[in-house]
């Protein structure tokens, strides 16, 4: 790709990497993604703000070419998808000074051996002047790592916000071109790694009320010409109540436990609950993820493996407990042939959701009346549960 000029001495130079399909080997990448550079020039100064991805080295530089004067590197976040390629950037460019957060300072020399005498750490609030042109640093920790800062171009009301308002989305557009499709991407993307940190956002975004932002310039994904459409639903999935929605993950080896699931789906659905079961044998964990943002209630649904629940179940577990979504009920159900301890050990790997916990069903072979009658207990339980907190 070649660099795209936004406003005019201010560019993109967008790293589209079209075919990446895992990050951070967890998350799943179904569109790609992009790693977004800017160049932003002053009268005087030039700075880069984020680099890219090391496997884009050649993309980065090849758009550099012709870039003779880089005096500011900006690094808003220490994370090897955006800085990886600063050592390579500051190579290029010996005068050029490497900004980051106080923090950034620290994690840009332990995960990208940069001299820390090369590094300057600005603080929060703190400007730096390019000769007509002003970039502020704003710190908004958490939206991903503890470093995170976001930069705005005071003049012209540009955000580059780095993964804060990102989406991973391999596109040849720069803008916004689809919103419906860029949320689903974003939620994806918030979901995945800055739900846990969900107080701290909202307070990022209750600072950021104090600019005027024209464009969101994110370091993943399109830029947004119309921020009110991101950051409100944003606003919605970090503070917003819970939907009456039941999502339930679920392992079934012999048709049991999917049996169950399917029921119960049905029930819930017969009782105004909307439901989401996601078959985890075969689902894309990030559409798992995506609903987490908004379940009130996840049920759990498990066979019996070595007396505990399927290892995959396990798993799920474990990474519904990290992401800590706004859950406000969890159960679970499921099979066992002889005896189970599932559903104690499934209890133990949820300690970080603040759920209460409804009463689980679990049946031994195949379900029969008696279970689909708990079942369908359950169900009445759940939407009795989402009705009293007038859920939607
Ligand atoms: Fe896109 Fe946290 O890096």
């Amino acid at each position: 790709m070649k660099k795209k000029e936004i406003r005019k001495n201010i560019h993109v130079l967008p790293c589209v990497d079209w075919h990446r399909r895992l990050f951070d080997a967890l998350i799943p990448l179904p569109d790609g993604t992009s790693y977004n550079a800017y160049l932003v020039r002053g009268n005087e100064k030039t700075a880069l703000i984020d680099a890219a991805d090391p496997v884009m080295a050649g993309e980065l530089m090849s758009q550099l070419s012709d870039v003779e004067k880089i005096d500011y590197i900006i690094s808003n976040h220490a994370e090897q998808d955006h800085s990886g390629l600063i050592p390579v950037v500051a190579a290029k460019y010996p005068q050029a000074e490497v900004i980051a957060s106080v923090k950034g300072r620290g994690m840009l020399a332990d995960h990208l051996a940069i001299s820390e005498n090369r590094i300057r750490a600005v603080q929060d609030g703190e400007t730096i002047g390019l000769g007509g042109r002003t970039l502020k640093f704003v710190y908004t920790p958490w939206v991903h790592w503890p470093e995170t800062m976001t930069t705005y171009l005071v003049e012209e009301k540009i955000l580059f916000s780095c993964d804060f308002f990102g989406s991973h989305l391999a596109a040849s557009g720069v803008f916004v071109a689809d919103e419906g499709a860029v949320c689903e991407a974003a939620k994806r993307y918030y979901a995945e790694i800055m739900m846990p940190f969900r107080q701290i956002i909202a307070g990022n975004l209750e600072k950021l009320k104090a600019l005027e932002i024209e464009i969101i310039a994110p370091s993943h994904g399109p830029l947004s010409r119309r921020p009110a459409f991101i950051m409100d639903a944003y606003r919605d999935w970090v503070s917003g109540p819970p939907r009456n929605l039941a999502v339930i993950p679920f392992i079934s080896m012999h048709g049991s436990t999917a049996r169950m699931v399917n029921f119960l789906a049905g029930e819930l659905a017969g009782k105004g609950v909307a439901v989401q079961p996601f078959d985890l044998a075969v689902t894309d964990i990030g559409k798992l993820a995506i609903a987490l943002v908004d379940a009130a209630t996840i049920v759990i649904g498990t066979p019996t493996v070595h007396v505990g629940p399927h290892p995959v179940v396990s798993y799920a577990a474990g990474l519904a407990n990290a992401l800590r979504p706004k859950a406000k009920f969890a159960s679970v159900i499921g099979s066992y042939g002889w005896s189970s301890k599932a559903v104690e050990t499934i209890a133990g790997l949820i300690p970080n959701l603040k759920v209460e916990i409804l009463k689980p069903v679990m049946c031994k072979g195949l379900p029969r009346e008696s279970d689909f009658a708990a079942l369908s207990a359950l169900a009445e339980n759940i939407a009795a549960k989402h009705g009293e907190l007038k859920l939607k």
